[in-house]
């Protein structure tokens, strides 16, 4: 650990040694250590100057735990931490702390000066490709969790960065889309954490995002990085571009962008010339220098570099399963969890006996060690009970970010061989020529490549495996095999593609791209049921719709349907062959595929069939279910991906003693599934101890400590996601019209009832409330709350209480609450204690657009006390 660190590395001190360091260096030098450049794995970097011992800026992603871009460095691993969302819903300081600890000491031990994350955009749409980055819908909540995950890192003399700076609230389109949004919504609910991280955090550094703000990209936006950034919070680090989301040299210069990530020339020589002739001066080039100097040297990463050490991998591993377990939040549960005198329990769901779910993208990290829920239920019930595996779908990957249906289960298929799933050919061009590079036996038919098949990027099923990064740009592919149903009736193929494709039953074509005669049309049924069968077969010809109520979806790709009338038993030829031939298909938009479809109702797969027969056989049937999440996309909808809805519906009609865990980092619909589980656990991304942390819960080892950092909704028509001009946007535009009423704001002013609200987590014992005593406080804060929790169960467990301030009037609609400050407390059966929450006056205020600044509410507001925002136990009023 350095001497020097965490928030104190900005002091007069430091800015003498920094001037001596700056006089000391040529213009091209200090050009040079402005404009970045990309190394080893696609890491960040910035070369220092070895003659003034200023060490490399060496950068590793990120929020999550380390993503070692140095591949040699302890064998590329790093522990993979419960996802941020996860951390959130802990809602506890202390936890992040130690979440920032971890991050800290394994970047230094990993040879990486500056960690960059946390992530802090707030969670607008539930779709949100890295909502599980991101620390939840509420900005003190956000705020809370991420000052403290900096300190943790800057602690060890490493370098945070806040991301992605700023409105960065949504993937689809991310490096175009303009986001409109007026000044109080800014200033009330997006930029608030940014601000805590730089007051209170003292952030080192900070992202510039992809994205436009009204109108100017966020890396060129003087008001932004300026106005807000300098002059309002006082920032005296420095803010790099995120990975090409810098588009000029002199605008963004003087617009007051430090450092352009990773080198995409505009910087660099194009710098220079600007200075040069005078469109940049070289005092704006110092200031870059002095900012990103200032941290540096200010926390002794000159005299005490990073380097390659060892660091307690064990032990870091335990605070991942620690906060795992403190994050999971129990939604749900009619009494059968703690799970008790169980004997036989039928464990199914995609990643059940292989540890992998974790977000994909820059923040995945290569895990030190894995637990899966198999191995972690194993060691929690021990040897006697029975623990039967299912998978029930197929792997999950990064084909669940397509719009479309379903794929189609591989346990449908057979190859030519015998084997289950179809023969699958990948040629590296678009014309099927050659011998393929790749020739295989594969599940289901779905190709996302591109970015999200980069090396260290794809955070598919562990059991799925990852097709070559030769693979990513233009390439082919042909599926053979055949197809056998177990119903005759209407099937609707959902072919969802970029690129062209043909696809074949029997030898005919029944759709293809560009071809005007089996182009998809759902009002064509191919019949291709023999005329013998069809008087013994009842036709079904209304098939479900599919999706599940789902929207969104990405605009470049086409979703094909065709209605196909299919006998049960028999096997039908299949051949799809698909080509990524658009022409905007390359390095980073690959192949997009899926072979889905809506089968009648009722049909289920052989391998969910299975997994349901289990269930019935089991006193219990734990479904551990997984969505795909990562940057660049957002979801398709809220739906669980890959059948894995049918499989839920399946196993809670053969048995209703079951238990669903949602391995999501974001908010899935809860509601489509015929029945309540008899319990259902959110146990987002759990991180690499994460068998461990769910068998504990499950078994009452440990309590479910969380509490949902953010609504989870019924549907996207409750969230700005219900109109294409609030997101994903129309013409490049995302507005966002909904002002400050995000998250449970908005259901709170609209009545609206979610499927869990903002708070919302059970544990294993129950709690009351007493003696709420609130006092009108001064300044910065408004007031202070004092109440009693009192653990009325029978046995000791976590709570977090809750205050919220309501009613609050000011000349500008309020929302009916605003979370105002939270405890998380730990007490024993039957014991109590009382609890201290301060209330920020910025909770009680409003940002007053006429004065750009913050002006406070007057009169009276009530201060609600509770366990979730819908569920207040006690209140009292607080003169403002
Ligand atoms: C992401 C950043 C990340 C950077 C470097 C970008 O695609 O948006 O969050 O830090 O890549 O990997």
């Amino acid at each position: 650990m350095s001497e020097k660190s965490g928030a104190d590395w900005d002091s007069a001190a430091t800015d003498e040694r920094v001037e001596g360091i700056l006089a000391q260096l040529s213009l091209e030098e200090k050009v040079a250590f402005v404009t970045g450049d990309l190394n080893w794995n696609f890491g960040f970097f910035a070369e220092g100057v070895q003659r003034l011992g200023i060490p490399d800026i060496q950068m590793a992603d990120g929020p999550a735990g380390v993503r070692i871009n140095k591949g040699d460095v302890h064998g590329g691993k790093a522990t993979s931490l419960p996802a941020p969302i996860a951390l959130a819903a802990t809602w506890d300081p202390a936890q992040a702390s130690a979440y920032g600890t971890v991050i800290g000491v394994e970047c230094r031990a990993t040879d990486h000066n500056v960690s960059l994350g946390p992530a802090v955009d707030i969670a607008r749409v539930p779709v949100g490709g890295r909502t599980f980055e991101s620390f939840g819908e509420d900005p003190l909540l956000q705020s809370a969790i991420g000052v403290a995950v900096v300190r943790g890192i800057q602690d060890q003399g490493v370098q945070a960065c806040a991301k992605h700076y700023a409105i960065n609230n949504q993937e689809d389109h991310r490096s175009s889309v303009d986001a409109v949004i007026d000044e109080r919504t800014m200033h009330e609910l997006y930029l608030p954490p940014f601000e805590a991280l730089v007051r209170e955090g003292g952030v080192a550094s900070m992202m510039g995002s992809f994205n436009r703000l009204n109108g100017d990209y966020a890396c060129e936006h003087p008001q932004l990085l300026r106005d807000i950034l300098r002059d309002d919070f006082g920032f005296r680090g420095w803010i790099m571009s995120d990975y090409g989301a810098n588009h000029s040299t002199a605008e963004a210069a003087n617009a007051g962008l430090d450092q352009e990530q990773p080198n995409e020339g505009f910087w660099g020589g194009q710098l220079l010339a600007a200075v040069h002739d005078g469109r940049v001066s070289e005092a704006v080039v110092d200031e870059k220098v002095r900012n990103i100097l200032r941290p540096l040297i200010g926390m002794g990463q000159a005299e005490n570099p990073v380097g390659v050490a060892e660091f307690a991998v064990d032990q870091h591993h335990d605070v991942a399963q620690a906060i795992a377990e403190d994050g999971m939040v129990l939604l749900r549960n009619d009494g059968i969890l703690p799970l008790r005198g169980v004997r036989r329990v039928a464990l199914i769901g995609p990643d059940v006996d292989a540890w992998s779910a974790q977000g994909g993208g820059s923040s995945q990290v290569n895990p030190t060690r894995g637990v899966s829920p198999f191995d972690g239920l194993r060691r929690a019930l021990g040897d006697e009970v029975d623990i039967v595996v299912e998978h029930g779908s197929d792997p999950v990957t990064p084909g669940a970010l397509l719009p479309g249906a379903d794929p189609i289960g591989s346990s449908f298929f057979r190859a030519p061989s015998g084997e289950v799933g179809l023969h699958a050919e990948y040629w590296t061009n678009p014309s099927f020529d050659g011998e393929p590079l790749v020739s295989r036996i594969d599940g289901q038919v779905e190709l996302m490549h591109g970015f999200h098949n980069f090396p260290g990027f794809n955070a598919a099923s562990a059991r799925y495996e990852k097709l070559p990064t030769e693979l990513n740009a233009q390439m082919s592919a042909r599926y053979t095999g055949t197809l056998t149903v177990p119903v005759t009736g209407s099937y609707r193929f959902v072919i969802t593609t970029l690129g062209s494709y043909t696809f074949e039953l029997d030898g005919r074509v029944v759709a293809a791209s560009g071809s005007a005669e089996v182009v998809a049309d759902t009002d064509a049924v191919i019949d291709l049921v023999a005329a013998e069968a069809v008087a013994e077969s009842p036709a079904e010809d209304e098939p479900r719709p599919y999706g599940w109520g789902g929207d969104g979806g990405q605009p470049d790709v086409s979703v094909d349907e065709v209605v196909v009338r299919l006998q049960a038993g028999r096997a039908y030829g299949i051949r799809m062959s698909y080509a990524a031939d658009h022409p905007s298909q390359g390095f980073l938009l690959g192949a997009k595929l899926r072979l889905g479809w809506v089968p009648p109702a009722g049909v289920f797969s052989p391998d969910v069939a299975r997994a349901a027969e289990a269930a019935a056989a089991a006193d219990v049937a734990v479904v551990v279910v997984r969505s795909y999440e990562a940057e660049a996309d957002d979801r398709p909808s809220m739906q669980l991906p890959c059948g894995q809805n049918d499989l839920i519906r399946a196993v809670l009609a053969a048995n209703p003693r079951t238990v669903v865990v949602l391995m999501t980092g974001a908010p899935v619909d809860v509601t489509g599934w015929g029945a309540d589980p008899a319990a259902l656990l959110q146990a987002w991304y759990p991180g690499q101890a994460q068998g461990d942390a769910l068998a504990r819960v499950l078994t009452g080892a440990a309590e479910p400590g969380g509490r949902l950092p953010l609504t989870l909704p019924v549907a996207l028509s409750q969230t700005p996601a219900r109109d294409a001009r609030t997101y994903p946007g129309v013409d490049g535009r995302v507005h966002y019209d909904e002002g400050v009423l995000v998250g449970y704001r908005a259901f709170d002013a609209h009545d609206l009832e979610p499927a869990f609200p903002f708070g919302h987590g059970l544990g294993y014992t129950t709690w009351e409330f007493e003696d709420l005593v609130v006092v009108p406080s001064d300044g910065d804060e408004a007031g202070i709350a004092t109440v009693t929790v009192r653990n009325t169960g029978g046995r000791p467990g976590a709570v977090v209480v809750q205050v919220y301030a309501g009613d609050v009037v000011a000349p500008v609609p309020m929302p009916p609450q605003q979370l105002a400050g939270f405890a998380k407390m730990r007490v024993d059966a039957g014991g109590s204690e009382r609890v201290t929450v301060r209330i920020p006056r910025r909770t009680v205020s409003y940002y007053d657009v006429d004065a750009h600044g913050w002006a406070p509410a007057a009169g009276t507001a009530e201060i609600r006390v509770g366990a979730s925002s819908r569920d207040i136990r006690v209140s009292a009023p607080l003169a403002l």
